[in-house]
């Protein structure tokens, strides 16, 4: 049983934000599509996923994320079929910039590679534009000023409605802006993944740079779901996060325990609806929560018309500098360059 189906919650109509330049206007809590593409999630169930777009949409959630290598196409080709006949009432986030072999994804925002990845994310996603296009994570080996050229000539032909970064530190994320606009950046962003506070957040918020965070619950941390005898299948990332791994996984299911008791005691909710009205509170333009089953956004209804004052924010510190002792990010999930793919000599800079 998912925790939206503990508490009854008052349906509410969905916060919105608008992405300045852009005429873009997105809900703040929005669809992450990775868990779909079955690849590191232990698989997939497409029409399951596929109900879980629509539902989404009917509870105002307009905003989708996804991207090319989120199962290798599979991800993208699901949200062009949930979208068939409604594609107007989606905004489509989508990535470029990384490459896969043998299973294995490696960065390359190079512009061949660029130019070439716009068509196959229209063709999958079944549309002729994509609103919101990023760049999934900066490429070492290619300098920024090309990345920003390819993706500005994207911008200027109309294929793409707005430009973003994701895993771009403030110096990449300046470079970039000096050749082309950045209306989005994608950080990781949740309660137990807060390194984006320090520059990333005031960089965005002075140059207004719309933040979707990514993570929302910590890859199902937050959702109140695990135990400490909780299994995953196949190739599910959580058998490898250092977060799910013993002793540490204990300490975050502790924070995750007490959060849980404060939301209840304060506010009637679960620690599901605490860590993203959290994010919202903290400033971060959207949260994306990855869902692939229909029930499990039924809890976003639970994160509308309240808000954490200070008190109650401090009593959040406070429980997680008790609990997690030894926190960790998520620089696990940080793909490798070229350098370190068989084929490198075959990389071109
Ligand atoms: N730009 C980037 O580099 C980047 C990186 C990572 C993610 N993202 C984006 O951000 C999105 C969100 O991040 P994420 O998918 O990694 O993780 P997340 O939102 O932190 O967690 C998603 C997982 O939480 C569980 N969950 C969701 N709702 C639930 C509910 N009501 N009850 C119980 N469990 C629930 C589900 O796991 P189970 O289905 O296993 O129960 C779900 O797959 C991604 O889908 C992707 O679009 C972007």
């Amino acid at each position: 049983m998912n925790q939206s189906t503990q508490i009854q919650m008052p349906v509410v109509e969905p916060e919105l934000v608008e992405i300045p330049g852009t005429g873009l206007r997105v809900s703040r809590v929005a669809l992450g599509t990775w868990a779909m593409g079955g690849w590191m999630w232990g698989g997939t169930d497409q029409r399951d996923a596929v109900a879980t777009i629509r539902a989404a949409l009917r509870q105002g959630i307009n905003l989708i994320d996804t991207a090319p290598v989120y199962g290798f196409g599979v991800s993208e080709e699901i949200v062009g079929t949930a979208l068939a006949g409604m594609r107007k009432q989606a905004v489509i986030t989508t990535k470029t910039g990384l490459e896969w072999r043998d299973g294995k994804i490696y960065r390359n925002a190079s512009r061949a590679r660029i130019l070439q990845e716009v068509d196959d994310s229209l063709r999958r996603l079944r549309t002729d534009y994509i609103d919101i296009y990023l760049v999934h994570w900066p490429d070492p080996l290619v300098p920024v000023e090309e990345t920003a050229e390819a993706m500005r000539s994207l911008y200027e032909q109309g294929k793409i409605r707005a430009i973003g970064v994701s895993n771009f530190s403030v110096v990449q994320a300046s470079r970039f802006r000096s050749v082309a606009p950045v209306h989005v950046l994608e950080p990781p962003y949740n309660l137990f993944e807060r390194a984006i506070e320090s520059q990333i957040l005031p960089y965005c918020r002075a140059n207004d740079i719309v933040t979707f965070g990514y993570g929302a619950l910590c890859r199902g941390l937050l959702s109140g779901r695990m135990r400490p005898d909780t299994t995953f299948e196949g190739d599910d990332l959580r058998r490898v996060d250092p977060k799910f791994q013993a002793p540490r996984f204990a300490q975050y299911l502790e924070a995750v325990r007490q959060l849980d008791e404060l939301a209840q005691r304060r506010f009637h909710r679960h620690v599901i609806h605490l860590a993203v009205r959290w994010m919202l509170d903290q400033g971060i333009s959207a949260a994306l929560w990855g869902a692939r089953h229909p029930d499990q956004l039924e809890a976003s209804h639970g994160v509308s018309d309240w808000a954490l004052d200070v008190a109650d924010r401090n009593e959040i510190d406070r429980i997680l500098k008790a609990t997690v002792i030894n926190p960790v990010g998520p620089e696990f999930m940080a793909p490798p360059d070229r350098s370190q793919s068989k084929g490198s000599e075959e990389v071109t800079t």
